[in-house]
Parts: structure tokens; sequence; C-alpha cells
């Protein structure tokens, strides 16, 4: 099976990390660990394409940088994933975008995002990056609304699948002119914001999809539900697909190696059920340690997860002994 190329259109930011049992109250001063801070690669579209080169797509990142420090960190990062950056640009005004992360022991997070360059990509660049030939794109919302809006609508002229991570929660996004979506995948605080109806049930998840289907024109709506799993629906059914039981160190960046990962094996597979089931143990190989690049899993430690039968969702012999590829086998082929 040919591989596949993903254009990534999205944000790449250097996240500033910082470890605390609980995070202060207003007016509070805690002292923490000297050791409890970290820089690391991030930002939703970097973690995303760092999942798909993982996972072995052919993966081009269309993001824009500041001409700083941070920006060279990040391209090394991209160079060494084998992430292709021909159509990242650099902004001569804008900083390369930060994130400050604030971690507590419970793997809860809190984040503040500074988009600097992010916020200047513009539905120029993004045409510019659809000369890459691209099988499909994959969108977050932590760019401009025209750059996210004019992806969709090259992808439906071109006639190649979107997958949209509608995340951060934009109240004002008006998703209305997004082109036609292959998959629509908002988190719970996204849901709410978009739907106004908080996934708290399974009844709650069926009303607010149905209500994210008269917006969006999306072939599948999977909402991510955090230690409870995604729920997918497709028009007329519904299916919940629950998380794996770990113990939960960081969550930062679960959610975009779930829609990175959902995406990619669902275009291998066709199989949104079995790809939202290697999603689910991806995610949770990445919430089971610290930050958001360096927790993010290999296609083959996946796998591994999966063969040693510590998945409870991708059961072995169901997914587990089969490569996503079904009968085609991916793995032979590399
Ligand atoms: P992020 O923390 O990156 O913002 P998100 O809010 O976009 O993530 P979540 O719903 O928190 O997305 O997580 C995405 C997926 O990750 C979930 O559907 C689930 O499969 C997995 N996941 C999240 N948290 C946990 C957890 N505590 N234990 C196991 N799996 C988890
Ligand atoms: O989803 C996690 C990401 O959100 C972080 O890496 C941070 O940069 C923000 O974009």
């Amino acid at each position: 099976m040919k591989n596949l190329r993903i254009l990534v259109i999205s944000s790449a930011n250097i996240d500033f990390v910082q470890r605390m049992r609980r995070v202060p109250y207003a007016g509070e001063t805690i002292v923490e660990d000297e050791e409890g801070y970290a820089y690391y690669p991030g930002g939703k579209g970097g973690n995303s394409a760092v999942a798909f080169a993982r996972f072995g797509a052919d993966t081009v990142f269309a993001c824009r940088l500041g001409r700083d420090t941070n920006a060279k960190r990040l391209a090394a990062v991209y160079k060494k994933e084998g992430i292709d950056t021909h159509h990242a640009t650099v902004d001569e005004e804008a900083e390369t975008g930060l994130a400050s992360i604030l971690t507590e022991e419970n793997g809860k997070n809190r984040i503040v995002v500074y988009p600097g360059a992010n916020r200047r990509i513009t539905p120029e660049d993004v045409e510019e990056a659809f000369t890459c030939y691209p099988d499909a794109v994959f969108l977050q919302m932590e760019i401009p609304d025209e750059a996210v809006i004019e992806a969709t609508r090259l992808a439906e002229k071109a006639g190649i699948p979107v997958f949209i991570d509608a995340a951060p929660a934009r109240m004002d996004f008006p998703l209305e002119k997004l082109g036609k979506i292959e998959i629509f995948s908002p988190n719970e605080i996204e849901t709410r914001v978009y739907t106004g109806i908080s996934p708290a049930t399974e009844e709650d998840c069926l009303r607010a999809a149905i209500r994210l289907s008269s917006k969006v024109r999306a072939r599948y709506i999977v909402i991510k539900l955090g230690d409870r799993g995604s729920f997918i629906y497709d028009g007329q059914e519904y299916y919940i697909i629950p998380a794996e039981k770990v113990r939960a160190v960081d969550t930062t960046g679960a959610g975009d190696v779930f829609t990175a990962v959902l995406s990619y094996v669902y275009l291998r597979n066709g199989n949104i059920i079995s790809a939202a089931k290697y999603a689910t143990c991806a995610a949770a190989l990445t919430v089971m340690k610290e930050g958001a690049y360096p927790s993010i899993p290999t296609k083959e430690e996946v796998l591994e997860y999966i063969r040693n039968g510590r998945s409870a969702s991708a059961e072995n012999g169901e997914d587990g002994q089969q490569d996503f590829a079904g009968g085609e086998g991916e793995t032979e082929e590399e």
C-alpha cells in the first residue's frame, strides 16, 4: 500500500511546562522542586505532526515560525522526526508560539498559549502548502479561521479528506463556513462551547453530536471524553470506546495524538471503530509520560502495547495481532 501524504496545517509552539503538586491560589506563592520545569517542542499541530510521522505517514507540516532560537529548535526536531517542512514559513515580525503549561500531580493541566507567528498563517500560505499534493489534510483551530476555512475549501475542490481536531475551543468560530469534513473531533470543553451541551452522559453526547452534525458537514463526529474514552457518531448510530485504564502522569497532547492516530488509521483501513481503538491506545501511552512531545508513541510501541495484552479496547486477535492496514500488511512493506 502506498504511503499516505498527510498535510498538517496547524500550530507550532515551544511548551514551557511547570510541574506542581497543585496550582497556586490567587495571591499565593508555591515553592517547587528545582527540577520541576522543562521546555518541550509542542503546539497542537506540532504534536499531531509528530504523531503522524511516528506512525509512518509521509508528513508535511505547514506552520509559521518566528526568526528566533525557538524556531531553530523546532525545525531541528521536525528534521529528526522526518517531517517535511518545505511549507513552513518564517515570520519576520512575530515570535514563535509559546505555551505555558501548568501540570498538577494528578496529571491535569492548564494551558495558556501565546500564538505569535501561528496567528499569522494566511490563506495564501495554505494554498501554497497544497502544492505538496496531499492525500489528506489535518487541521486544528490554533491558527486563523480564514486559513482553516480555506484549507477545507481547497481540499473539497481537490476531493481529498479533511480531519479537524476542533481544539482549542473557539466560541466565535464560523463552523458553517467549513467545507466537507471526514472526522470532526472536539473534546468535552470544545463540545460544550460549540453546542451548549456538556457531554456528561451518553444521552448528552448523542444530543451534542446531533447538534454538531447540524453545524458541520462531517461524516463522523468523534467526541473525546478524557479518561471516559470517546464517543463516535456516524449520523445514525453511536459507539463508545472506553479509555484505557492507565495511571495518568500528564495528559498534555493526548487529544492531539488521539485525533492524529484516529485519522491516520482510518485512512489506512476505513474502519472508524478500529481506528478509534488504536487512537485510544496511542493516547493512553501519551498520558503515561510527562510532556507532549516526549510521550508521543511510535506505531511499533502502540502495536507492542496491544500485543502484550495491555489494551482493554484493542484486544489481541481482534486488532492486536495484525497491523491496521489489515490484510495488506503495512509492516511488510516497510
Ligand atoms: P489534551 O489534554 O491534549 O488537551 P484533549 O482534552 O483534547 O486532550 P482528552 O479527551 O482529554 O482530549 O483525551 C483524548 C483521549 O486520550 C481520550 O479520548 C482518551 O482515549 C485518552 N485519555 C485522556 N485522558 C486519559 C486518562 N486519564 N487515562 C487514559 N486515557 C486517557
Ligand atoms: O494540546 C497540547 C498543546 O496545546 C501543547 O503542546 C501546547 O503547545 C498547546 O498548543
